[in-house]
Order: C-alpha cells, then structure tokens, then sequence
C-alpha cells in the first residue's frame, strides 16, 4: 500500500503509518533496555561504600589524635643548665665547619699540622694561653719564627690565617672550637671578646711578630 502524499517520488520506499509506530515502538524497547534485577545492585555498592567510610572514620578519629595527622609536639622545657650546654654544643660544631673550611688545609684535620711547616693546634699553648692571644693570631696573622710544643716554626714568610674576611662570629666559634678539641680544655671564646681585640687592633696593618706575641702571652715557654 503507497502513501497518496508521496506519490512523486516513486523511487523512495515510503511508510505508512502502521510500520512508523511498529518501527518506533521497536526503538523504544531498545533504548529502555530490561531493568529489572539490575537497579538494586548499584544500591548495594552505595551502601557498603558508605559503610566502608563510616568505619575509616571512626579509625582514623581513634588512631589520630582527633583527625590531627601531626598532633603537637609535646614542649619539652629545657633546664638553664641542659640550654648552656646545648648553646655550647651548637657553637662547638659551627666552629668545627668552620675550621674544615679555613684552617684544616695547614694545621690538619687531626689539629697536628706538618711537621716544620705548619704548627699543631692540639697541646699548643698558644691555643690554650690567654684567649686574646688565638683571636690576634686568626685576626691577623703570624710572621716570624715561634716555639709550638718545643719545635721551631714559622719563617720570615708573613702568614694570615684568614685568606677572606672573618667575622667576630666565625672567629669566636672556631676559636673555642680549636680550644676544646683534640684534648684541648680550655675556656670559650665569646664574641665580645673577639670584638674587643678587633678594635684595639684596628689601626694594625701588618701580622704579628711571632716572637712579640709569644713574650707577651707565653713568657715560661719563650726561649
Ligand atoms: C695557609 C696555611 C694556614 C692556614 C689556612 C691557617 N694557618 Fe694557622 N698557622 C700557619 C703557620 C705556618 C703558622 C706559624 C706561623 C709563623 O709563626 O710564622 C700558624 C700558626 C697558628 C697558630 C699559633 C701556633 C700554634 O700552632 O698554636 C694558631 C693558634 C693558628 N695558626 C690557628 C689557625 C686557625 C684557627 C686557622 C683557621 C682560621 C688557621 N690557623 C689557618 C698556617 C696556617
């Protein structure tokens, strides 16, 4: 049966109006596809993932210090006595890079420097003598020979035991650092002492004359 309406275009296959709904109808079940026995399973995954959150909650509020990943560090008073000897600790090892970098090269790692060339640190009584004494040495520098240990040292040769600016800082550190090293016990360095010997020797060009400072400083030991 052909559709009046269509009648020019002879060529195309019309429908009518039974095979459009029979059409449609099968469209229609296709695109609604069966649903039964299917809904009730996303269901169920909903609810155990819900379930399987509510648990890790009430885990993690029990096993974290109420939701606090990192709770706070308990604060650990430190006695006066226990921040003095870390104070002290602190400026010992700050000394100690600093002596790696700037001293060890000559007077060597072990503070026994190289035999005639470059005098030990360590039993030195220039190192354990007044403090001004080791500030002068580092601030200035050394020329001239001097008695480390009983053995000669030292050249005409000015020596500056800084190659680059030193602070009063750096100077303090290593200072206490070379003091109370290698079996050494002397007293610390501070500071205001660095300070002080920096400015009564600020118009001083020229590295002290070894055998000055050792009459000065080591007069038992002075030849
Ligand atoms: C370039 C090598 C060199 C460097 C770096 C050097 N010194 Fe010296 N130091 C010497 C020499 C050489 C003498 C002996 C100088 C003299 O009497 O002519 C000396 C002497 C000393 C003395 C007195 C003698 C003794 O053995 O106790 C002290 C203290 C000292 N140096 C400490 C230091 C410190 C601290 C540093 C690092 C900040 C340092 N020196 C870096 C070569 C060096």
């Amino acid at each position: 049966m052909s559709n009046k309406t269509n009648k020019s275009l002879d060529d195309i296959k019309v429908m009518n109006d039974d095979d459009m709904v029979e059409v449609h109808s099968e469209l229609n079940r296709e695109k609604h596809p069966p649903t039964k026995g299917f809904l009730i399973a996303p269901l169920v995954f909903v609810f155990m993932f819900g379930c399987l959150i509510f648990v890790c909650s009430i885990q993690l509020a029990h096993s974290t210090n109420g939701f606090q990943v990192h709770p706070p560090k308990e604060v650990v008073e430190l006695t006066d006595e226990e921040k003095e000897i870390l104070r002290l600790e602190r400026k010992v090892d700050s000394g100690k890079k600093i002596f790696a970098v700037r001293c060890a090269s000559c007077h060597q790692a072990n503070g026994l420097g190289i035999a005639t060339q470059y005098p030990p640190l360590a039993g030195s009584e220039w190192v354990s003598a007044d403090p001004d004494l080791i500030i002068k040495v580092i601030l200035k520098g050394l020329k001239g020979e001097i008695l480390v240990n009983g053995e000669k040292y030292g050249t005409s040769a000015a020596v500056n035991m800084a190659a680059v600016p030193i602070n009063d800082r750096e100077i303090a550190n290593v200072s206490t650092y070379v003091r109370q090293a290698w079996g050494n016990d002397s007293s610390e360095v501070s500071e205001d002492q660095v300070a002080r010997v920096r400015e009564e020797s600020s118009s001083q060009q020229e590295q002290w004359i070894g055998s000055a400072l050792q009459s000065l400083y080591l007069t038992n030991t002075s030849d």
